[in-house]
């Protein structure tokens, strides 16, 4: 079976932990496509042209443990606004998307560009202070020293960058769902994007 769920929105959402969940739910493997960009973004810091980082990223890449910081979110969504830095991560995405058994990816573009026939699409949004207060407990628990104030700011910009960028720009596809996530804890909100999937699976059959 083929069955593409693509799940988009601004940082810190709750896209990660929506998708994770639904994976597991429903048996699908998941592709958290942030992960390329961050790869790419850690590389570009460590003074790889962006472009060449992008054509020649490999599996360890991406497993690095160092790419969860904002420094690196930064620099993935600079480098994100590069077409070159794009068009060379489409055809891995395209294919796991694809791939049988079900698949589920996160990211900014997957409704609209990676997978525009995805069968099920999700745009998970939430207000800003609560996406930057939930990022930053995170980072905390992590070990890293930095103000919640600092994070809001770090996530608006990004947020900024992601939308208005000429290529492949974050936005809702117009069939997507929308779920705002601002008020609900994770069970709602995962148990929402629940229903939304089996909706979807219900249709194909
Ligand atoms: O989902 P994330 O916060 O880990 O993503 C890091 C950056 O990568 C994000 O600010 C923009 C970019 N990105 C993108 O442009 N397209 C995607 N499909 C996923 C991420």
């Amino acid at each position: 079976m083929k069955f593409t769920v693509a799940i988009d929105g601004p940082a810190a959402a709750g896209k990660g932990t929506i998708s994770k969940a639904i994976a597991e739910e429903f048996g699908f493997q998941h592709l958290d496509t942030g992960l390329l960009y961050r790869a790419v973004g850690r590389r570009a810091l460590d003074g790889v042209p962006a472009d060449i980082a992008a054509a020649t990223l490999r599996l360890r890449d991406i497993a690095r443990t160092d790419l969860r910081t904002p420094e690196v979110a930064e620099a993935a969504s600079k480098a994100a606004a590069n077409p070159a830095v794009r068009s060379a991560l489409v055809s891995f995405q395209v294919d796991f998307a694809r791939r049988e058994g079900g698949a589920v990816l996160d990211g900014r573009d997957i409704g609209t560009v990676i997978c525009p026939n995805a069968e099920v699409k999700l745009f998970v949004t939430a207000s800003a202070e609560a996406r930057a207060h939930r990022r930053w407990l995170e980072l905390k628990e992590a070990g890293l020293d930095i103000s919640e104030a600092e994070v809001l700011e770090n996530v608006r910009t990004r947020d900024q960058r992601d939308a208005e960028r000429d290529a492949a720009p974050m936005v809702a596809a117009e069939d997507a769902v929308l779920l705002d996530t601002s008020t609900m804890d994770v069970k709602t909100a995962t148990e929402a994007a629940f229903e939304v999937v089996r909706v979807g699976l219900a249709k194909r059959q």
